[in-house]
């Protein structure tokens, strides 16, 4: 063997030593998934929000969204029954210097937390000193094993409302820094689904449809290319199906859905999407860019005993580059609040909040370009809290 071969040789041993052990991990999980029955929770009575501004324009959004949020929790605030944290030690700056995704002490105050709202995290890359540095949001579904994301969309003077359950734990995602690389020749990346990883998102996406009256569940994978995960996705998918027999349930192709999400005639008939993370990562920006801009959509990350609230944008680093982070779009993360609040109980200030964006939106969101002649965040903020009639 020549050099090159001796060292390719030793890469695949390492790699396959390496595989062997991702496969147990995962059916270890698969396991752990499957013996889970859901505890509640003990809970002190008092909701304590920890609030994560994040990077890039995150402090900016997070500034405006506190302000609206401190409004709508007036009483409750003040009663105590709810708190807002500040997650300290969780910006860019600190994340490189400890050398962590989420730093130990940072991942405590969040676990000492009910629920995070979360701002925009940048995942650093090699520019910054690092390769294979997990993304925050990655490592943190993880951590609190938060497997549903929800991203609702509505339009409703064009017939659209739809809710992605975005499977949030698995697929590329689930070791997606820990990909084997064979010397010069060759990088492979894991793609991974599981019974029990499929069967909790498929259920909380039948569950919802029965519940909501959305009663129509499309089921999006790429199961003809990708047979095993992707095939063992949509036949869970099916099973699970036969047990909602009042919800109406289709499969398509990924791409082809991604031309549906734009064709005007057969969009409105869609409601509920049930996909694999990856493809759900990419709909629901189209979704979302459908809707008005990836700026506009919130997201709720669902586990059973935890959940995190987030924008789906990312951190926008180009515009406080340009000075210009003011004029950032806060709907994203007000939507990612009103859902938040909706999930802890305040259901009807979780709908006047979703009332007062889509009027602020209907009246500001063209203005809202995201460059220095369009709107700003307060001003969006602003005309929120005038729908509250509190301003
Ligand atoms: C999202 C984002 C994240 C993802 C990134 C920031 C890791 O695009 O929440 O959709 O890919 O899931
Ligand atoms: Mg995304």
């Amino acid at each position: 063997m020549n050099e090159r071969e001796e060292r390719i040789a030793s890469d695949i041993a390492e790699a396959v030593k390496e595989y062997e052990a991702l496969l147990w991990e995962q059916v270890e999980r698969n396991d752990r998934m499957l013996a889970r029955t859901a505890e509640a929770k003990a809970h002190s009575g008092k909701r304590i929000i920890g609030l994560c501004p994040g990077d890039g324009i995150g402090p900016v959004l997070m500034r405006e969204v506190h302000r609206v949020l401190d409004v709508l929790l007036k009483e409750e605030l003040s009663s105590g029954a709810v708190e807002f944290r500040t997650i300290e030690g969780f910006t860019l700056k600190e994340r490189l210097a400890a050398g962590k995704t989420v730093p130990d002490d940072v991942l405590e105050q969040m676990k000492g937390c009910d629920c995070l709202l979360k701002g925009p995290t940048t995942t650093p890359n090699a520019s910054m000193g690092v390769t294979d540095f997990e993304s925050a949001n990655v490592f943190l579904r993880k951590a609190f094993d938060l497997y549903a994301n929800v991203r609702p969309v509505k339009i409703p003077e064009k017939g659209i409302d739809w809710v992605f359950f975005r499977e949030n734990t698995e697929g590329e995602y689930a070791l997606g820094s820990r990909g084997a690389a064979i010397g010069d020749a060759l990088r492979v990346d894991y793609k991974v689904t599981t019974y029990g990883g499929t069967e909790r998102i498929a259920r909380a996406a039948f569950d919802y449809a029965e519940r909501t009256g959305l009663r129509r569940v499309s089921v999006v994978t790429k199961a003809n290319i990708m047979k095993k995960t992707d095939g063992s996705f949509l036949r869970l998918a099916k099973k699970i199906a036969e047990e909602y027999p009042d919800v109406e349930t289709d499969s398509w192709f990924v791409d082809i859905m991604a031309a549906n999400l734009v064709n005007e005639e057969l969009r409105k008939d869609f409601h509920v999407f049930l996909l694999p993370n990856l493809y759900g990562d990419i709909l629901t920006d189209e979704a979302a860019q459908i809707q008005g801009g990836v700026g506009t959509a919130g997201s709720a990350n669902l586990g059973d005993d935890y959940a995190i609230f987030e924008a789906i944008h990312g951190s926008a680093p180009r515009m406080v580059e340009e000075g210009i982070e003011e004029h950032a779009n806060p709907a994203s993360l007000l939507q990612a609040a009103s859902m938040m609040l909706t999930h802890d109980g305040f259901a009807e200030k979780g709908r006047q909040l979703e009332e007062a964006i889509a009027a602020a939106d209907a009246k500001l969101g063209s203005a809202m370009t995201g460059t220095a002649e369009g709107g700003t965040c307060t001003e969006f903020s602003d005309e929120v809290l005038r729908g509250l009639e509190v301003l």
